[in-house]
């Protein structure tokens, strides 16, 4: 029997990925796309299914039943309304229709960064992980680690010669950064696995390690060039949102600001691992690793191939 898939958030950088690895693998995929999407992708076993979730999902109820479910929705700002209306609201209401549908599986794209939930996406994030582990259907919930796309935004500063910025000295935080297709191969393999239903599963991918001054010495080798770099104090995001606060009592746009401050903060001191409780630290270890791409596989190609067609439009076949 061919499953029929419904993926929301199917535009973003994973969700893409997750269409992808659904369609080689046969599945019948319904990709959830904002209303107007511009979004060029034929394939016989793809429909297209567009509306705004954060409004209503009656157009999901009018079609025909998916029998799973993968929610790769995400907040594109982190600000603190539209984290509230992407990631519980958006996710809530698709629940809602996966419990009409009774599906077999809904499957959430969270983040590791939840574990200590400081920041109003976060907190947003794990308000929908908690209403899914309620509900009554078959969950798995998946928090990678960091995104190669997260650790490639510096490639053209150093290709104009600009220097590397780091905080502090390059190593207060350490991630196992997976590359797209693993992550969505890995998603996908987890709709057959029965020991992923009720399961929280934090990925990453292959290791060591890598902390911010090992990703500049790394791109120093492969481009043949000594990479300069350029430290900050991360208190300086805390100072200028610090600043900012009073504002955000009055304008919306102050208080967005104040909170990307403090998300620039959280990752220039968090590490994207699993937290240890017993160690109290980030723990290299018990951060699970799946697919074979590695970074500097990744680097290699953006510096070759041009940044940006990496980071631009994803084509598929
Ligand atoms: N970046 C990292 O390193 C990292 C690491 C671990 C986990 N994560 C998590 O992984 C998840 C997915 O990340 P991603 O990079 O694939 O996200 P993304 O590229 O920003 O994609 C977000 C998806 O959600 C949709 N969306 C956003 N706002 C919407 C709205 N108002 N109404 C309806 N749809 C909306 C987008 O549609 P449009 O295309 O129409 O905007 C898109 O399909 C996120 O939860 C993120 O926190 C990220």
């Amino acid at each position: 029997m061919t499953h029929r898939v419904l993926v929301a958030g199917a535009s973003g950088y994973i969700g893409r990925h997750v269409v992808e690895a659904l369609l080689q693998r046969n599945y019948h995929v319904v990709a959830q796309l904002r209303a107007g999407a511009q979004w060029r992708l034929a394939h016989p076993k793809l429909e297209c299914v567009y509306g705004e979730l954060t409004e209503s999902e009656q157009f999901l109820r009018d079609i025909e039943p998916c029998d799973l479910v993968i929610s790769c929705l995400a907040s594109r700002s982190g600000g603190a309304r539209d984290a509230r209306l992407v990631e519980y609201d958006a996710n809530n209401r698709l629940l809602a229709v996966a419990l009409k549908w009774g599906v077999q599986r809904f499957l959430l794209l969270s983040a590791i960064c939840v574990q200590k939930p400081r920041l109003a996406f976060q907190k947003e994030k794990l308000r929908f992980e908690a209403t899914l582990r309620e509900s009554n259907l078959p969950w798995t919930i998946i928090r990678p680690t960091a995104f190669f796309k997260s650790l490639s935004g510096q490639i053209v500063r150093l290709k104009q010669g600009k220097p590397f910025f780091i905080f502090g000295n390059g190593t207060l935080t350490a991630c196992k950064p997976i590359a797209e297709q693993d992550l969505a191969t890995f998603m996908v393999e987890q709709l057959t696995h029965a020991s992923a239903i009720g399961a929280i599963l934090p990925i990453g991918g292959p290791g060591p390690a890598i902390t911010p001054l090992g990703q500049a010495q790394l791109l120093g080798q492969l481009m043949q060039q000594p990479v300069k770099t350029r430290s900050l104090p991360p208190r300086l995001f805390l100072i200028a949102a610090a600043v900012l606060s009073p504002f955000g009592l009055v304008f919306s746009r102050a208080r967005d600001q104040a909170e990307f401050l403090r998300i620039a903060h959280f990752y220039a001191t968090e590490s994207m691992l699993v937290w240890s409780e017993e160690a109290e630290a980030y723990s290299e270890g018990l951060t699970p690793e799946s697919g074979s791409k590695t970074l500097s596989e990744c680097y290699e190609q953006m510096i070759k191939g041009g940044v940006v067609s990496e980071l631009g439009e994803h084509k598929l076949f």
